[in-house]
C-alpha cells in the first residue's frame, strides 16, 4: 500500500487526498513544493516507492520531470492525458529503462474522485494492475481495457468526443431559446430526458456496425433524415443562431443519402469517416 504520486495540481491532489483518507500515505512530489513534507526532487519520491503514478499536465512535462530519474524496477502508471501514440511511445520509453507501465486515461473530474461515478480506463501490463490494485482502486474504479498501451488513451478521447458531439447539440438547442422568454432552466429538464432517451440509440449503432447490416429494421432512414436538414437551418437562422455546430454532421448524411444510401440509417456515416 505504498505509492510515489508525482504531480500536485487540480487532480493529483484530490487523487491524493483520496488516499490519505483511505489511510495511505503517498510521497508525493510536485514542480512547486505545496507542503514542507514534499519529496525534495522527484528522484528521491521515485526511489521511495516501486508503485510510481505520475499526473502531470501533458506527455511532454512527464518526459522533463523522468527523463534523468532511475526508473530500474518501477511500475510506472501515467494517469496524464495523452493520445494513444504518445502513450505507446511512454510505454516503449518505460520499459527501455526497466520499469513496467501502465497507461491511464482518467474519466473524472476532480471533485468526483473517491466517489463511485469516478474510473479510470487502464491499458498496458495487467501485471501492474494486479499488483497495484488495492491501491489504484482508490481514487476511482479500475476499468482494464488490454496490454495495448495506446488503449486506454483511446478510449478516453472518444468518450470525451461523445460528450463534445453531445455538448455542442446542448449548445445549438439553448441558442435556439436565447431571443424568446423561454427560461433555460425549464427546458434543461426536457433537454436532458431527451437527450438520455436517445443515447441509447449508441447501442443499435453498435450492432449494426459489428453486423454491418445498415438497413433492416430502420425506422428513421438517411432520406427522411436529409430531407429534415432544411427545417434544423431554416429555424436557425429565423432565430438568429448560426447553425455551424450542426452543419458537419448535416453534411455527412446529406453525401450518403445523395449517394443512394437513403434507405439506411446513420450507421454508414461512421465508415464514411475515415
Ligand atoms: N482536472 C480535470 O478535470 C482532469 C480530468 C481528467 C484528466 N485530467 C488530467 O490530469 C492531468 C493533470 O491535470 P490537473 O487538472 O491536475 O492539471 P493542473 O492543475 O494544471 O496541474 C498540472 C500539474 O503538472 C505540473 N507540471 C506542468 N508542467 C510541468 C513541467 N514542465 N514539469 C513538471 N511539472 C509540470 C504542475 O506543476 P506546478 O504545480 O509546478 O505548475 C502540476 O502539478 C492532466 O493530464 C489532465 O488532462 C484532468
Amino acid at each position: 500500500m505504498a505509492v510515489t504520486l508525482l504531480g500536485l495540481g487540480t487532480m493529483g491532489t484530490a487523487i491524493a487526498q483520496s488516499w490519505r483518507a483511505a489511510g495511505i500515505k503517498p510521497t508525493v512530489w510536485n514542480r512547486t513544493r505545496k507542503s514542507p513534507e514534499d519529496a525534495d526532487t522527484a528522484a528521491a519520491a521515485v526511489a521511495a516507492n516501486q508503485l510510481v503514478v505520475t499526473c502531470l499536465l501533458d506527455d511532454d512535462s512527464v518526459t522533463t520531470v523522468l527523463d534523468d530519474v532511475d526508473l530500474t524496477g518501477k511500475d510506472l502508471v501515467n494517469l496524464t492525458t495523452s493520445t494513444p501514440e504518445q502513450s505507446r511511445d511512454r510505454a516503449t520509453w518505460a520499459t527501455e529503462r526497466g520499469a513496467r507501465f501502465l497507461d491511464g486515461g482518467i474519466m473524472a473530474v476532480p471533485p468526483m474522485i473517491g466517489t463511485p461515478a469516478a474510473f479510470v480506463f487502464y491499458s498496458g501490463s495487467p501485471a501492474v494492475v494486479d499488483d497495484h490494485r488495492d491501491v489504484l482502486a482508490v481514487p476511482a474504479r479500475i476499468h482494464y481495457v488490454g496490454e495495448d498501451p495506446g488503449h486506454a488513451a483511446l478510449y478516453d478521447v472518444a468518450l470525451l468526443s461523445g460528450m463534445y458531439g453531445m455538448l455542442a447539440g446542448v449548445t445549438h438547442a439553448f441558442a435556439l431559446l436565447r431571443a424568446e422568454d423561454i427560461d433555460p432552466t425549464t427546458f434543461a429538464p426536457l433537454l436532458v430526458d431527451w437527450i438520455t432517451t436517445t443515447t441509447g440509440s449508441a447501442h443499435d449503432l453498435a450492432h449494426r456496425l459489428t453486423t454491418g447490416d445498415y438497413t433492416t429494421n430502420v425506422t428513421s432512414n438517411l432520406g427522411m433524415q436529409a430531407a429534415g436538414i432544411p427545417t434544423f437551418v431554416d429555424t436557425a437562422k429565423s432565430q438568429g443562431v448560426d447553425p455551424r455546430l450542426l452543419m458537419p454532421y448535416f453534411d455527412l448524411m446529406a453525401q450518403r443519402a445523395a449517394a443512394g444510401k437513403s434507405q439506411e440509417d446513420t450507421a454508414g456515416l461512421v465508415d464514411d469517416l475515415r
